[in-house]
């Protein structure tokens, strides 16, 4: 099997191919991930949510993130693997910027790094990319920056914010980035920018016309149960799965059903 690489993104794009990408933070999960065939594994600061059961995506560490990463990167055989850059580790100035994104690419092994933002985040942009890292943007509903708007709700339904995330997302592809993703915003505007841009555009939330989709893959699978926004679909109910498998082992290890003698030595 050969590995994505980011030419196969856009050569997906071009072919229109959609792309299918999901998020890791472990070797069991990243294992059966790639196996199946996905094409982007994003090392995600969900992290912080899914992983640590920390409310928002702020305090995960640049440390946390790449002890994640590296676990993702052991297991993958083909998929392209992108790391989200934590909340911190860039805003401050781009040389900053840049050692964390060569953190991140040497000591985790993956192949490409995401950050939140636009034109407010371009000099660090544009600083990581000189050292040949593929950059993925995220614009839309930006995690990071849940404090500035107060809610998780749809973005860009107004005229003036719509107008910026294009304006943005052109600025993303113009300095170079390979990818970007588009959270919960309009389906109408998500096609808009897929249409625009030449580099692939990935939505979550941001229906059905851009170049691929992602998912929080503990969502998708059903393992996370309190949250479901309109835009998750559920492919199995593995919480439900694994609550009854926990169940029937504890029965049997009250019942003493368990081990018999042949799962004895
Ligand atoms: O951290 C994450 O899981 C993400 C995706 C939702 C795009 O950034
Ligand atoms: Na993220």
């Amino acid at each position: 099997v050969k590995l994505v690489t980011t030419h196969q993104l856009l050569a997906m794009k071009e072919r229109g191919e959609k792309i299918s990408m999901l998020t890791a933070y472990d070797f069991s999960m990243a294992q059966i991930l790639d196996g199946a065939g996905i094409d982007v594994l994003l090392v995600g600061d969900s992290a912080s949510n899914v992983m640590a059961g920390h409310e928002t995506t702020l305090p995960i560490t640049l440390d946390q993130m790449i002890y994640h990463a590296q676990s993702v990167v052991r297991a993958v055989k083909r998929a392209f693997v992108v790391v989200d850059m934590p909340f911190g580790s860039y805003q401050g100035n781009s040389s900053e910027a840049l050692r964390s994104a060569i953190r991140i690419m040497k000591e985790s092994g993956g192949h490409g790094i995401k950050l939140e933002g636009g034109a407010e985040i371009k000099d660090s942009i544009t600083r990581i990319l000189t050292a040949g890292i593929p950059v993925m943007g995220h614009l839309g509903l930006t995690p990071q920056s849940i404090y500035k708007f107060g809610t998780y709700s749809v973005r860009a339904k107004e005229e003036v914010e719509a107008q910026k995330l294009i304006e943005d997302a052109l600025l993303l592809q113009e300095i170079g980035c390979f990818a970007l993703v588009l959270e919960k915003i309009p389906s109408g505007l998500a096609k808009k920018v897929a249409e625009q841009l030449t580099i692939p555009v990935i939505g979550i939330g941001a229906g059905p016309d851009v170049d691929g989709q992602v998912l929080v893959v503990h969502d998708m699978l059903g393992i996370t149960k309190e949250f479901k926004p309109r835009f998750l679909r559920r492919y199995a109910d593995l919480g439900d799965a694994m609550h009854d498998a926990v169940q029937r082992y504890i029965s049997d290890v009250k019942a003493r059903g368990f081990p018999t003698a042949d799962e004895a030595y």
